[in-house]
């Protein structure tokens, strides 16, 4: 990978995707046989969390200790952090102490900060923006069911937030053709819908409002919460806009017979997907969440692996 930190996707290029899975592919098979890898020996990731986290935190902080390493684990009302100290001076003090930092946070400038001002990889864990670190596991699992990316058609159905932002930079550069159904008003943020347009070559990005629409003969089918971290106050208005957009067997009898059913979790069952459908057979949602793991260490691996100083 070329670049320091991983903050979005835009920011890589193809052949640095497929360098990470290629990696947790041959991670994922030493995992299951028991083959130790262990590159990052001495090594240690700070890991700043100012939202709940059960996937990211546990996949990145057992992954460190199964390459060699240690996470370090930081919630924010138990550092100085959450006390005014600024980033600026926190990313300066981490970069002397540790070899990268993962962070989840509600601003996406926190996470473009950070990595400013600190001289060692800096992983964006979520943000109210984006969730890289997430789309790029799921396009290894849609590339292990698959064994291609370019050319399938996906459909994101519920909010427009960051899972949907970063699914268009990830379809863009994958060159996958994604349809994003949103209610009117929960739209992914038109920069990004120009952004990743631009960048998508070879595939179509399109904004739907109608999930029948959407679904219709789709490889893929994703949905993630309607009312993310941070806008709990929202939930109740969120509940009534987003009728008529759960996933449930009904929509998936739209899609290719073989399509794959995917969220990233936390579900809330019955509101964005149904439990009939989570559980039944189109589901790989479990085995998703499961791919995390090799997928992060191989970003681990390919960032924290390399020389900064
Ligand atoms: N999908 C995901 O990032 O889950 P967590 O919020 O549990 O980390
Ligand atoms: N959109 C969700 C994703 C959780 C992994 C949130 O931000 O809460």
């Amino acid at each position: 990978m070329q670049h320091k930190d991983l903050i979005c996707i835009k920011h890589l290029q193809l052949a640095e995707l497929e360098e990470i899975w290629q990696l947790a592919g041959q991670i994922k098979d030493k995992q299951k046989r028991g083959i130790p890898y262990t590159p990052l020996q001495g090594k240690t990731l700070a890991m700043i969390f100012l939202k709940a986290s059960t996937r990211t935190r546990i996949s990145f902080e057992v992954g460190m200790y199964q390459l060699g390493g240690k996470g370090i684990y930081l919630n924010g009302n138990d550092i100085q952090l959450g006390r005014g100290e600024t980033l600026a001076d926190t990313a300066r003090i981490l970069s002397g102490y540790v070899d990268g930092i993962l962070i989840r946070t509600f601003a996406q400038s926190d996470v473009e900060e950070l990595a400013r001002y600190a001289a060692i990889p800096v992983i964006n864990g979520l943000t109210d923006l984006l969730h890289p670190c997430q789309i790029i596991a799921d396009m290894f699992t849609i590339r292990e069911k698959r064994g291609k990316l370019a050319g399938l058609k996906a459909a994101y159905i519920g909010d427009g937030n960051n899972v949907a932002h970063s699914w268009l930079y990830g379809a863009a550069v994958a060159g996958i053709n994604l349809t994003v159904c949103t209610p009117k008003g929960y739209e992914p943020k038109a920069e990004i819908m120009v952004e990743a347009s631009k960048m998508a070559d070879n595939c179509r990005l399109e904004l739907e409002h109608d999930p029948r629409k959407a679904a219709q003969d789709a490889d893929v089918l994703y949905t993630d919460v309607w009312t993310s971290m941070g806008q709990e106050g929202e939930e109740g208005q969120r509940l009534t806009a987003f009728q008529g957009f759960q996933i449930d067997s009904a929509l998936l009898n739209l899609a290719k017979p073989d399509a794959l059913l995917m969220h990233c979790l936390p579900a809330h069952r019955g509101e964005e997907v149904s439990s009939e459908a989570i559980d039944g057979p189109h589901s790989i949602i479990f085995e998703q969440a499961q791919n995390r793991l090799p997928v992060q260490k191989a970003i681990l691996a390919l960032l924290l692996g390399k020389k900064y100083t």
